[in-house]
């Protein structure tokens, strides 16, 4: 079998830039090691920037997120009690959207199904072969049976734990690396969100999130231990331990009920350098993770898939490299202010340490924040995504 892209992984990265590749006449074939039942469990993220939606939009599944998602003007931080509101759309002109990455990752399912295009779900064991040379192929294990497929161009959207990072030879890629010692404790529940704004808590008890996926439908984090287990989280736990990080209006409004999903996520910032090697890009979580304190795992995935999309769509339409030259750079450009941003919020929000010094300097920027015109532009900048 022979195509001219093969794509490693259908989350968010690998199915938008499969739409896209293909709507500009380039042949692509998704190797995904999960089920797509599975794909669509996974319950991750929730905030969409203006520069995304415009993607989705181009690829014409756009549309359900502009009916079913929630236009957010504003966001707010709560800062031991007290809550302010940092309104988006006066300091920048820019919304996000709240549509949740399930949402995203099925309508870019359908979309696929409805174009016909190849995608190969439970492909095991997927392996990489020449990606220095000029042919390069990927082979995999489908239904008892081994395959190969030659291609042009190998897309590595495989995430965090994904084969094609890890298919290339360790001198020539550099990682930058900061884990975190503390991770989110994320739960669903079919109850109306508290506010119909998404709320970041800082307080002396741990960081807490309140988020929305639609009217009835809430999602909340808190700041858990790394060694946490969530069966150790009953849904009561885990309401006794948001409640007092509220402020008063908000833990009055709380409704609270038992959860749909719960999962722990671990905090992590990590950059890898170069992006390119031969014939593999790598995009998304495959090239980097930011902590998901600024919401922008998912954007990044989709401003890499734009960088090589356009990279891809002129070298086979005006037989340039150009754009493949030059992906590396320009994509790690982007990803580098938003794994400063992630890092910046997730220090400024959570508890970082019982060090009274810490928490003093965390007050103090957060004042900042609230009073500066310029601080809260530069956060809105930032939090609404930054251009192309
Ligand atoms: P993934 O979604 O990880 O997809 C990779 C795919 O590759 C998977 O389907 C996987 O099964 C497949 N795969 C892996 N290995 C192989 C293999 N060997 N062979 C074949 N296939 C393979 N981002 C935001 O922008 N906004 C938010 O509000 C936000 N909130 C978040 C909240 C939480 C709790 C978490 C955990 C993340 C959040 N994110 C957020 C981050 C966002 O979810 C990720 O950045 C995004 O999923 C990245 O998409 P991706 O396609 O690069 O990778
Ligand atoms: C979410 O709704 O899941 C969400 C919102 C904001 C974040 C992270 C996750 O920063």
């Amino acid at each position: 079998m022979r195509t001219q892209v093969v794509i490693v992984g259908a989350g968010p990265a690998g199915l938008l830039l499969g739409q896209i590749l293909h709507k500009h006449g380039v042949a692509n074939v998704i190797l995904e090691r999960q089920t797509g039942d599975y794909v669509l469990g996974r319950v991750r993220a929730g905030v969409i920037e203006q520069v995304t939606q415009d993607l989705l939009d181009e690829v014409g599944v756009g549309g359900r997120m502009h009916r079913d998602g929630l236009v957010h003007e504003a966001v707010q931080i709560c800062v031991d009690g007290a809550r302010h509101r940092i309104p988006l759309k006066e300091l920048t002109g820019k919304t996000v959207m709240v549509y949740g990455q399930t949402e995203i990752t099925r309508d870019l399912m359908e979309g696929r199904a409805g174009i016909g295009a190849p995608t190969v779900y439970s492909a095991g064991d997927v392996t990489l072969h020449d990606i220095f040379g000029d042919k390069p192929r990927v082979s995999y294990q489908a239904e008892g049976k081994s395959h190969e497929i030659a291609c042009d161009f190998i897309a590595g959207c495989d995430g965090f734990h994904g084969v094609c990072r890890a298919s290339v030879p360790p001198d020539a890629i550099t990682t930058h690396e900061r884990v975190y010692p503390f991770g989110w404790l994320g739960i669903l529940t079919d109850t109306p969100p508290v506010l119909d704004e998404v709320v970041y808590v800082r307080h002396p008890l741990g960081f807490a999130l309140c988020s929305m996926r639609g009217p009835t439908r809430s999602r909340y984090y808190i700041q858990c231990d790394l060694a946490d287990d969530v069966e150790a989280w009953p849904d009561q736990r885990f309401w006794d331990a948001l409640k007092p990080r509220l402020d008063d209006e908000a833990r009055a409004r709380l409704v609270t009920g038992p959860s749909i999903e719960k999962s722990i996520a671990p905090l992590r910032s990590f950059v890898a350098e170069p992006i390119r090697f031969g014939r593999l890009f790598l995009a998304g979580d495959a090239a980097h993770i930011v902590p998901p304190t600024g919401a922008k795992g998912l954007n990044l995935a989709a401003s890499d898939v734009r960088y090589l999309s356009r990279a891809l769509i002129e070298h086979y339409a005006e037989k340039s490299e150009a754009g493949i030259d030059c992906y590396s750079e320009r994509a790690l450009a982007r990803v580098w202010k938003a794994e400063r941003f992630s890092w910046w919020l997730t220090m400024l929000l959570h508890k970082i340490s019982d060090n009274t010094f810490d928490r003093k300097i965390q007050l103090a920027e957060l004042d900042y924040l609230f009073r500066s015109k310029a601080a809260s532009t530069a956060f809105a900048e930032n939090y609404v995504g930054l251009p192309y």
